[in-house]
């Protein structure tokens, strides 16, 4: 090997904490005293794994790892810092210690990879926010694993170099070979096909509650005996959205990369995310959380996508009210071992329920007490239920010829949805709202208030009792949408009364 040496060896690595990458200097130290190895600075059980990873990783490597005293700390060591994403880093800082492997290429470059026994470099979660990370950071080229090259090269401004092994990391320092800068493998694979709404006969009157919900980014409620469409409906929600602008497309790879769901060779995610938790989930696997560093749970993975919430009658009620604060701030906090990670969490919740827990085909079938019924949908009741714009109670198709009937396809359905949602853009624009959804209400009160005749039916609800005051706001969200999807310009009393049958439908239950 060609290079002196040191007593010390230094190399750039990039942690994770929460959502925010750090970069972490790896120190390797050899110094006289017994032989040992030891590793410092506010690691976890993961990365004290690290040692015996990275000692086989050398050893099978045909390199050397020293039989002296050997200290590996983690600068700055007031950090949290978790994972395997070190081992390279401190693979290689051991091997510049011992001057098995020159420092030219370190300056300005980060280190990122987790190693196998036999050497090997796995793929690393959180490969994307890593690499922004450094290269807000100043950094200018970024080892990683081969698996992770193609989500690398989506950050601009940082050269990447894919490895497959730790000895292929020490040959290109060596300048003895030049790393893979495109992705290997079969190149992007398209993404999974989601169903048509075609597909849907019957309904009309859901189908369009989708529709609305689609357009303005509204939260819906779908009620109604089983096997009626309600799970189907819902599974095309994704298909009826836009894609994600190219913005929105980085944030959500990057909480799929930090989730480690990401597909190797697709990247980067176009689609908004559909997340369906069972209706066993927990709190922690809705919200995010674990030991060492937090996952992103399901409120975080469907982030500008759809959170779907099949059965929610059969989740427990503090299950459900764990949703409240993401939905209302559009950020999820975690609790963790060392402080509080916050994590993206703006979605679009969609919830299926039978009216009743023997749901009958027939609601006259019902051999549920009065009070056991109102018990079942009214967990829904409350908070959470004033969050949702959109309830529709579906019927079965009363006849067979229903049946028949061909429903209208997703692409026809989409255009209408993206044609809506760009008058609501081109509306919004000066105040940054992307959808009816997120116009505060105190916009919705002033600037834009409607004149007393188009209030008139929100008035009345509001002095009988029937709606809150967070739920006028939301109905005028919705009569925005309605508004938009006609094509008007400003909402009339038809849109306002629409939206409030939207809202109170299912209510009185
Ligand atoms: N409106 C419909 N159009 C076409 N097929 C339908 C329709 N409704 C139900 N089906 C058929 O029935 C199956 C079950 O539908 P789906 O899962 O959507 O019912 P559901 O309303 O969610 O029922 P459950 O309350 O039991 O969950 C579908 O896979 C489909 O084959
Ligand atoms: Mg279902
Ligand atoms: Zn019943």
């Amino acid at each position: 090997m060609t290079g002196v040496a040191t007593d010390l060896g230094r190399v750039h690595s990039v942690g994770l904490n929460a959502f925010a990458a750090d970069v972490v200097e790896v120190q390797a130290n050899i110094s006289s005293g017994l032989p040992g190895f030891y590793i410092s600075g506010s690691t976890d059980t993961s990365l004290r794994e690290a040692k015996e990873r990275v000692r086989a990783a050398v050893n099978n490597s045909d390199l050397k790892f020293p039989e002296k005293r050997l200290t590996v700390a983690l600068a700055p060591a007031n950090l949290p810092k978790s994972g395997a994403g070190f081992d390279l880093a401190m693979a290689v800082a051991v091997l510049v210690a011992t001057g098995q492997a020159p420092t030219t290429l370190l300056p300005g470059t980060v280190m990122i990879g987790e190693l196998a026994l036999d050497g090997r470099l796995r793929s690393t979660r959180g490969v994307l926010p890593l690499l922004l990370g450094a290269r807000d950071a100043g950094f200018t080229r970024a080892v990683v694993p081969i698996d992770n090259v193609a989500e690398a090269t989506l950050v601009e401004g940082i050269e990447i170099g894919g490895a497959y092994s730790l000895s292929d990391v020490v040959a290109w320092m060596a300048g003895n070979l030049v790393l893979d800068t495109v992705a290997d493998g079969p190149g992007p694979s398209a993404a999974p096909a989601v169903p048509d709404m075609t597909d849907v006969v019957g309904q009309p009157a859901a189908r369009h509650a989708l529709e609305v919900a689609a357009a303005g980014a509204h939260h819906i409620l779908m009620t109604g005996p089983p096997g009626i469409g309600k799970t189907m409906l819902a599974c095309r929600l994704p298909g009826i959205l836009p894609e994600l602008d190219h913005a929105e497309s980085l944030e959500v790879t990057a909480i799929h990369s930090v989730a480690g769901i990401l597909p190797a060779h697709r990247p980067l995610v176009v689609v908004p995310p559909f997340v369906a938790p069972h209706h066993s989930a927990s709190i922690t696997s809705l919200l995010g959380g674990g030991t060492g560093m937090a996952r992103p749970g399901a409120v975080s993975r469907a982030h500008r996508g759809v959170l779907f919430l099949d059965e929610c009658a059969e989740m427990g009620t503090k299950v459900l009210d764990s949703l409240r604060q993401p939905l209302e701030e559009g950020i999820v906090r975690v609790a963790r071992r060392d402080g509080t990670a916050v994590y993206p969490a703006r979605f679009q919740l969609i919830l299926a329920a039978n009216p009743c827990p023997c749901a009958p085909v027939n609601d006259v079938d019902c051999v549920c007490t009065s009070i056991v019924r109102r018990r079942y949908l009214g967990k829904l009741s409350g908070p959470l239920m004033d969050r949702i714009d959109i309830r529709v109670q579906m019927e079965p198709p009363g006849n067979t010829a229903l049946m028949t009937e061909q429903g209208e396809s997703s692409a026809l359905v989409s255009a209408r949805v993206a044609t809506a949602r760009a008058a609501a853009r081109d509306r919004w624009r000066d105040h940054g709202w992307l959808t009816n959804a997120e116009v505060p209400g105190s916009a919705l009160r002033r600037e834009y208030r409607l004149p007393p005749d188009t209030m008139r039916p929100i008035e009345a609800f509001l002095r009988e009792g029937r709606i809150t005051a967070r739920g006028a706001d939301r109905a005028l969200r919705l009569a925005w949408t309605l508004t938009d999807l006609r094509g008007g310009t400003s909402p009339e009393a038809d849109d306002v009364a629409q939206a409030l049958m939207y809202r109170d439908r299912g209510n009185g239950r």
